[in-house]
């Protein structure tokens, strides 16, 4: 049952963001239009575009907006320009985050034989520890977790392992910090609860190494916030590159937000030759997992694949523009959609 106030017709929001945002959210809302027509759509700001239109990274009508929506389909935010300003458009973006308690922030990266889905936390840590100066000029983040946040994100990699290969892989730093050795305990504590999952753990540092050496031996990682950002773009290199990896980040409950895993792409923004490719298959999630459509979500991912052999964009070695993979791939969709209803 919808709350009430939610729609019960699906309704999505859609933040262009910053930099390569508008050109990849673009496509993303084309093909969105087509496999799913009956959606209603709407766009707000976030991040740069929204510091220079209201001030604000993350205006009250953008979160009201993402609050009441299905779902949110959000393109990369963040400008250099911002970099070292009090006010900064990833503010808004973690801001979002934590306002949906969009914790548990699903990484997949799929190419040959390589299939790992990191699943890392996403609204604590380094990220959400305290912080601050102190008088020496000292300045200081600090890593915080509470044994909570990390029971229910293991529970969801628990869970997402078992209905895959059954492997998963915690990864920490528990040879230094005391959150790492916390994390270990709860992970071996929930294990039990699923006997059907192989559970190992690995240190970071060497997690990095074996990501970039022997990628396929991973099934499913979870890991804390900052590991796993760093992580998830390795994760993405090993499989194709960054243009093409997706995300989703999911509440219990309230609306998911789905973007990609790179960034704003500052130094080719503007040029129209960013890769569509992760916003669109981020959109695939979208379908999957906010929308319970999973046959649009694989016609829509199909037709990426699709898209990618007949239409590379530079970052794969090709030459076609932004909008060209973008016509490609809704062509794709067109004669897939065709050769059903047929
Ligand atoms: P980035 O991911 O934007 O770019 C890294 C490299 O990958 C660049 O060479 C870029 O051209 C390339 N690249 C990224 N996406 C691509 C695509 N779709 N097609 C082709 N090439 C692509 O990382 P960065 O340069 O470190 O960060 C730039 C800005 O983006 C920063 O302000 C950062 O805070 C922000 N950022 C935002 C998000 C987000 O909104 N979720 C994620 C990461 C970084
Ligand atoms: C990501 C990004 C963000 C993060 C930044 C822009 C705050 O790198 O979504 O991976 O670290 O979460
Ligand atoms: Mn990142």
């Amino acid at each position: 049952m919808p709350t009430a106030s939610r729609p019960a017709t699906p309704h999505v929001v859609i933040l262009p963001g910053d930099g390569i945002g508008p050109e990849v959210a673009r496509e993303a809302r084309l093909a969105l239009e087509l496999v799913a027509p009956d959606v209603s759509l709407e766009e707000q700001l976030l991040g740069g575009a929204a510091i220079r239109a209201t001030g604000n990274p993350l205006p009250d009508e953008t979160l009201e907006a993402c609050r009441r929506a299905t779902a949110v389909l959000k393109a990369p935010i963040g400008e250099p320009q911002f970099d070292a300003a009090d006010i900064r458009p990833e503010q808004g973006m973690l801001r979002l985050r934590a306002e949906l308690d969009a914790y548990a922030n699903l990484r997949p990266a799929v190419q040959g034989p390589v299939d790992v889905l990191i699943v890392r936390e996403l609204i604590g840590g380094l990220y959400f520890g305290a912080r601050g100066v102190r008088e020496d000029g000292t300045v200081f983040d600090t890593c915080e977790y509470h044994p909570r946040q990390v029971e229910r994100i293991a529970r969801r990699a628990f869970a997402l392992a078992q209905g895959r290969r059954g492997h998963l892989t915690s990864v920490d730093k528990a040879n230094v910090l005391d959150t790492s050795r916390m994390w270990r305990r709860v992970v071996d504590g929930l294990a039990p609860e699923f006997p059907d999952v192989r559970v190992e753990h690995m240190l970071v540092d060497n997690a990095a190494m074996q990501l970039a050496t022997t990628p396929e031996q991973f099934d499913v990682i979870v890991t804390e916030n900052m590991f796993g950002d760093i992580l998830s773009d390795l994760a993405a290199a090993v499989t194709g590159g960054l243009g093409l990896a997706p995300s989703a980040s999911l509440a219990d409950g309230g609306p998911g937000i789905f973007e990609p895993v790179h960034g704003s792409a500052p130094d080719i923004a503007g040029r129209g030759i960013a890769n569509p490719a992760a916003m669109l298959r981020s959109t695939a999630l979208l379908l999957e997992h906010a929308l319970g459509r999973p046959e649009e979500a694989d016609a829509l991912y199909r037709a990426v694949n699709a898209g990618l052999e007949l239409a590379p964009t530079p970052d794969l070695g090709g030459t076609a523009s932004t909008a060209e993979l973008g016509q490609a791939i809704r062509a794709q969709l067109a004669v897939d959609g065709a050769a059903s209803s047929a």
